[in-house]
Order: C-alpha cells, then structure tokens, then sequence
C-alpha cells in the first residue's frame, strides 16, 4: 500500500467518534511517520510501504485504537510548526494551543523585550511558541508537577536555547518576586470536579484537569494574583470552557484589567479570553 492509501484508511478509521480525536488525519499522518521513522511533513503520497514498517505501523494503531493517545505513542506533538517531546510526564497539548498563543501575540509588539510566563504550562508549548515568535522576551514556564516541569525544560532547551526558566511550584509561588510580565498565557485546570472523561484523557496527569466545583477555583486564584505580575500594558490569556468565557471575561474586569475579550478556534467556538493590565 502506499502512503495516501493508509492515511486515508486510517484517518476514517479514527474518526470513530469513541476514539475522541481532535484531528484523525493529523493522526494517522502521526502513527505512519513514526512507523516510518519520520515526521509527518516528510512523508511523500506516493511512497510504498514496505512489509515491515507496515507491520510496525499497525502495531501502533492498536495501540490508539485501545485508547492510548497518539501523543504518548509518537513521543512527540506539533502546535503551530514546533515539534514539542511528550510523555506520561505531561498532559499533550491540544491542537487549538494556537488560539491562546495567538490571543497573546496579538497583544505585545513584534520587537517586545522583556519577560513572557506560560503559568500552568505542563510541557511548555504555549510559552515556548510565544517566545519563539518573540524573540526578545524571556519565557518563565511555571507548573505545580515537577515532572511536567523537567519536560518543558528539555523542550525549551531545544526549541528556545537559553531562553527560558522554568520553576516547579504552586501558581505563581517559585517565580522571581517583583518580576513583571508583558505576556502571560495559561491552560489551568478548568474542568468541574466529577465531570466524567473519555478514556484516552485519563491517561493524562490527573491533576491537569479538575479545579473544584464550577473548574474555576485555580482560574480564580490566578486572576486574583495576576495584577500584581503584569507589566503595565501586559496581555493575559486564558483558556476555559466555552461555556465559562463570559464568567472569566467578569473576572478579569472586576480584577480591574481591562478590554476582556473571547477568542474564537477555526469552528467558531469561543474558548480563549485575554485582557489587557492598564
Ligand atoms: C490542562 S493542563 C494544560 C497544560 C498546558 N498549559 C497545555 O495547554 O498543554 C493544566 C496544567 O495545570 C497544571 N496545574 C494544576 N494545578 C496547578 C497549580 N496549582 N499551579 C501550577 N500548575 C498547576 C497541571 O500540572 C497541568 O500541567
């Protein structure tokens, strides 16, 4: 079979709606690279795939197919042109992290110097990316799981070497005090506690999703320090459920940044707010 044939295969196979995939093709462009020993962008239509490697390459659908996910099988994923490592160390970035990274680009100039903080970053793709096309700021990655934090730092060694710090610790707690930020993004936890997930997703560090009742409580006590670590005219964004945006826009008002706004993903579906510190 050649290359275009599996990948069509495949992809309809992964649309499945129990296998809960953000982008089937995206996928099985995944799984036959790594089966091939490549990466997706080098993968060529026409190529035949010999006995072998298609032998491996159908060991690692199965392994999708029983709710492993692609990121953890691959080892590694990509969000806007960057190929981030991940392992069970870290939750797998998802395929909209470009709506929160672009939420706060837009927000600073490209010549912005100065410091950008990925709070809650697991593997560090949103700060890694933001620093990436900024390159005169410095990127703070913050997450509370150690593990995730080693992770983003072997990330940010090979994608922005000598660039970033990153601290373990609760929120804002391991950051250099009186350190001021002119972009801050983050993906906290936002799940409502006792939500039920699909499988693939509690393969996951479980302490990535859930933040208590409403899943505001971490948002909350973030929007509640932010003031105080913002650079004046410093962007925040966040991302949240869609339907919390209109609660985590009145949040950031009443904690007196100013022009909250959602942002939209390539469906239309608002799940990203930024605001800006006067
Ligand atoms: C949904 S995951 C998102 C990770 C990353 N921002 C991304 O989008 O790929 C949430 C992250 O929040 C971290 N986290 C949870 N509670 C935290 C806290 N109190 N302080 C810092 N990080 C926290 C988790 O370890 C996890 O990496």
């Amino acid at each position: 079979m050649t290359v275009a044939e599996l990948l069509q295969h495949t992809a309809q196979r992964l649309a499945a709606p129990e296998l809960v995939s953000e982008d089937p093709q995206q996928e099985a462009r995944e799984l036959l690279a790594h089966a091939l020993g490549t990466v997706p962008a080098r993968l060529r239509a026409d190529t035949s795939v010999d006995p072998h490697a298609h032998g491996e390459f159908i060991r690692l659908l199965a392994r999708r197919l029983a709710s492993e996910p692609t990121g953890y099988i691959v080892g590694a994923v990509e969000i806007d042109g960057l190929r981030f490592k991940v392992d069970r160390r870290g939750f797998i970035p998802r395929l909209d992290l470009p709506v929160l990274i672009h939420a706060g680009l837009e927000g600073v100039g490209r010549d912005a110097k100065g410091f950008a903080l990925d709070l809650a970053c697991g593997i560090g793709a949103a700060g890694i990316c933001v620093g990436h096309a900024r390159p005169g700021l410095r990127v703070d990655l913050a997450d509370v799981s150690a593990e995730a934090i080693e992770l983003a730092r072997e990330n940010a060694e090979l994608l922005i070497p000598g660039r970033a710090q990153a601290y373990a610790g609760d929120l804002f707690e391991p950051l250099p005090r009186g350190r001021k930020y002119q972009i801050v993004t983050a993906n906290p936890p936002w799940v409502p506690d006792g939500t039920e997930l699909p499988e693939e997703v509690l393969n996951e560090p479980h302490v990535s999703f859930f933040g208590g009742p409403d899943g505001l409580d971490v948002v909350r006590r973030i929007i509640h320090e932010l003031p105080a670590w913002m650079a004046p005219g410093g962007i925040y964004a966040q991302e949240c459920d869609p339907s919390q945006v209109e609660k985590v826009r009145g949040l950031l008002a009443a904690a007196g940044l100013r022009e909250p706004k959602a942002h939209a993903d390539k469906e239309g579906v608002k799940r990203v707010v930024s605001a800006r510190q006067p």
